[in-house]
């Protein structure tokens, strides 16, 4: 299980001791909109929290909760996973935010690393994220990394706008990002 490092955050695997900020950040409606389009309940974060642990545990990748460094507070979470959980599928980046820490680049900040971990530790040829349409604060951080709008595609049962990097476009980005 991997823990990266940005400036402002520790990316921890996500652990039992997350419950309690997780269910804080997935109980508000504003952050679920373009997710599920409904709070979580407990029982469903600490189910997550369960299942993020076993696939840590078969794939060496998963769910990591965004730790601020300075106070320790959870504020976010944001992974790396196949695409829709699929065998087969390409890998996927995404990332969520408590409402009180959006608008400061940190989605940013921690996509960078998470998507460095997925090219230079993991090894993937190609990265994938998917966002509702209307959802343009996660697209625009799609856009920012560098990725390419694909189109609309159908995933997790929805229209959703797929984009997609390149290890090769990746790493001619460099310092660009
Ligand atoms: C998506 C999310 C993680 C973005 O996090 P963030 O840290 O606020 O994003 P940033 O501060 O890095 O901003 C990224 C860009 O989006 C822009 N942006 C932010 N909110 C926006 C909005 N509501 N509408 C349009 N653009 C927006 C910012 O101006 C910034 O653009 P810039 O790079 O040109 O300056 C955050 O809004 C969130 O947690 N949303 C709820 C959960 C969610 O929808 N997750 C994604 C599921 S696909």
């Amino acid at each position: 299980m991997t823990i990266l490092t940005t400036d402002r955050l520790r990316l921890e695997p996500f652990d039992d001791q997350h419950l309690e900020g997780l269910c804080e950040m997935n109980s508000d409606p504003e952050v679920m909109r373009y997710i599920t389009g409904r709070p979580e309940t407990r029982e469903e974060t600490a189910r997550s929290i369960a299942r993020v642990r076993e696939r840590w545990q078969r794939l060496g990748f998963s769910w990591w909760s965004f730790i601020e460094r300075e106070g320790g507070r959870l504020i976010g979470a944001g992974c790396i996973q196949l695409l829709a959980n699929g065998e087969g599928n390409p890998l996927e980046i995404g990332w969520r935010l408590r409402r009180d820490r959006w608008h400061q680049g940190l989605a940013g900040e921690a996509a960078r690393t998470m998507a460095a971990f997925a090219f230079d530790t993991l090894g993937a040829p190609l990265l994938t994220a998917v966002a509702d349409p209307d959802n343009l604060a996660s697209r625009r951080v799609m856009e920012r990394l560098g990725m390419r709008f694909r189109g609309i595609e159908h995933w997790y049962d929805a229209d959703v706008a797929t984009y997609e990097i390149t290890a090769r476009d990746w790493r001619a980005g460099g310092l660009s990002r």
